[in-house]
């Protein structure tokens, strides 16, 4: 059911948690790194889709740019695209710098280095940071957090939760 406020499909602005963005590392990865983390087909891709906890994924801007349906929740979207660029900045040497650090625990087949990490997550954010002021404007970027959000709201198709340590793909259908 909607209700006064809502602004799309039960999603509400402004219900989120206040967000601290001094505690926020942001990191966002691509859409192709979502494809494969969860093993999305070319039908979910078609679906109304609901990426929850976004961050500074390129996947909105991607999925918007290919003509499809999706909205991101978060709490970070409370903030502009200039603050969260800032913070960016300020903590991206640092995730480089743990990634080299423990990079015996991941496993390096798509990509190939830390530093090539860097480039693929850094040029993902960079286009969110483009999208974001016009995609919240149009209500493609939600302030929102869960457990409030209704993230399985029959407006969606498919519900993708990439907050620690739930990564997880639902679907209504
Ligand atoms: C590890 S990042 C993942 C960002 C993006 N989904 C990706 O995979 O690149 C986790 C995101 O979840 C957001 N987050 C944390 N708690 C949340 C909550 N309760 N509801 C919604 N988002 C939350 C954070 O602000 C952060 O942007």
């Amino acid at each position: 059911m909607r209700r006064p406020g809502d602004n799309t499909c039960g999603i509400r602005k402004g219900e989120a948690v206040a967000a601290n963005l001094e505690k926020v590392v942001p990191w966002g990865r691509s859409l192709a790194e979502y494809v494969r983390m969860f093993d999305l087909s070319a039908d979910d891709l078609e679906s109304r889709f609901l990426d929850c906890g976004g961050g500074p994924a390129n996947v909105n801007a991607e999925m918007h740019r290919r003509g499809r349906n999706i909205v991101s929740c978060d709490p970070i979207y409370e903030f502009s695209a200039a603050d969260i660029s800032k913070r960016i900045d300020e903590t991206f040497h640092a995730i480089l710098k743990a990634t080299e650090a423990n990079r015996n625990n991941f496993v390096w087949t798509e990509m190939k280095s830390p530093e090539h990490v860097g480039e693929i997550r850094m040029a993902a954010m960079r286009q969110f940071l483009d999208d974001f002021p016009l995609g919240l404007a149009h209500g493609r970027y939600v302030v929102g957090a869960l457990p409030a959000r209704r993230a399985s709201s029959p407006c969606f198709r498919i519900s993708a939760k990439s907050i620690r340590p739930t990564f997880r793909l639902s679907s209504t259908s």
